[in-house]
């Protein structure tokens, strides 16, 4: 390592990091869905911590804040940082968070050490990665990358309130959506720094890596029609039980992901519910979510194919109607060889060694920003790989090591950029 000292940004930014974790819906533990109260207390302390840090700060129409560092020239022409500050339920403090803090900090960094930039530099905090509360995911990052359709206002959340009306109630305009895509030529990249959320780091003995690409990731909603009925009169071949057909449904996706294995194809069934839900009645209906990703489109794609043919044959054979709707798909998104080698460089001068490359399972707003620019994405080593989960955990001098090496990298896209 070099004379490097991280405990002081590592302090900083756990700090905040607190701080941003003691926003949540609930008293015991992290939950900060899209567009509910507690979002909006999380947006008006990061618009504070932008303000303070130096910045413009604004707010879009699907509720990102931008926080902007000028570099004082006329040129509409910037590199965007940034990440999510929704959580999901019962969550840890880094995922998303981080990205936001490290940017703010790398910002407010950039500006006390005078270094010139050769572009403005925005931070934007997403408010929405992790699409828990709506059908949709990554609604600010697709927003800003002119990847939105306007059919999501329409979607609703558990509760029956619109995408459009809760919009409305934190103070944005919905009808403003489409209006907040950015002109690519006016983008440098897309970085975003961000916890790892697996093992290999780790396992490496390395804080940072440099991810080489984002996994294709689809997410379906699966109704399964059958028929309700008595528990104690209907002979068990006369039944067309809903949840029997959704277990049998669960373990054909859980059979196809390990078939699958080899393209990292991973199918995840998270969400589940049923009508009417009493001891001693059939279940007649069962509503659940599925999510599918791989590491190529293709093998991503298949998997969905294949789900779709062998539900067709449950149905019919237990005499069920199973419909899937696709509510969002993405495909791989492969991070730009030239912000991986900046990032790689920028690592490299902070930890002394070049760092190791890996992808990401995980979904980033990265997928959606790579509509619009370049992206590239820093991951940082997280205790034992736990995440989506209050266990998950960066150490201090991790936290530092991960601002720094922003900081540095910055400073290598800016050489590009003057090339
Ligand atoms: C978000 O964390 C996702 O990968 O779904
Ligand atoms: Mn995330
Ligand atoms: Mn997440």
């Amino acid at each position: 390592m070099n004379a490097f000292d991280s405990t002081p940004l590592g302090e900083r930014a756990q700090a905040m990091l607190d701080t941003l974790a003691s926003i949540s819906a609930e008293a015991d533990r992290l939950t900060r869905l899209y567009l509910t109260p507690e979002h909006k207390r999380a947006a008006e302390l990061v618009a504070e911590w932008m303000r303070r840090a130096g910045m413009s700060v604004r707010m879009d129409a699907a509720a990102g804040i931008h926080g902007l560092l000028s570099n004082g020239a006329n040129s509409p022409r910037r590199l965007l940082l940034g990440s999510h500050i929704d959580t999901v339920i019962d969550a840890g403090r880094y995922d998303g968070a981080l990205g936001v803090v490290a940017a703010i900090l790398a910002a407010e960094e950039i500006r006390a050490r005078e270094i010139a930039l050769p572009f403005g530099l925005e931070v934007i905090a997403f408010g929405d990665e992790e699409g828990i509360r709506f059908p949709k995911t990554l609604i600010g990052s697709s927003t800003v990358a002119g990847a939105i359709n306007s059919h999501i206002l329409d979607m609703t959340d558990s509760a029956g309130e619109t995408v459009r009306n809760a919009l409305l109630r934190f103070g944005c305009d919905p009808a403003a959506l489409e209006f907040e895509a950015y002109r690519r030529e006016d983008i440098v990249g897309y970085l975003e720094v961000h916890i790892e959320q697996g093992p290999l780091l780790e396992s490496w003995s390395e804080p940072l890596g440099v991810v080489t690409a984002i996994a294709a990731q689809s997410r379906h909603r699966v109704h399964i029609a059958g028929e309700a009925g008595h528990a104690g009169t209907v002979p068990m071949s006369l039944r067309h039980d809903a949840l029997a057909g959704a277990a049998e449904f669960m373990v054909m996706a859980e059979e196809l992901a390990y078939r699958g294995e080899r393209n990292n194809v991973v199918i995840t069934v998270g969400e589940l519910s049923l009508k009417p839900g009493a001891v001693n009645v059939i279940p007649g209906e069962v509503q659940l979510s599925l999510d599918v990703r791989a590491a190529s489109d293709k093998a991503r794609a298949s998997a969905v194919e294949m789900i779709m043919r062998r539900s067709r044959q449950i149905g019919s054979r237990r005499g069920l109607v199973i419909g899937i709707e696709t509510v969002h798909e993405k495909a791989v998104a492969v991070c730009a060889p030239k912000l991986r080698a900046a990032i790689s460089r920028g690592v490299a001068s902070v930890t002394g060694q070049r760092p190791r490359e890996l992808m990401s399972g995980a979904g980033h707003d990265g997928l959606a920003m790579a509509h619009l620019a370049d992206i590239g994405m820093v991951f940082v080593r997280c205790r034992a790989g736990i995440s989506h989960n209050p266990l998950e955990h960066v150490t201090l001098p991790d936290l530092g090591i991960a601002v720094e090496a922003l900081v540095r990298t910055i400073v290598e896209v800016a050489k590009e950029e003057r090339e």
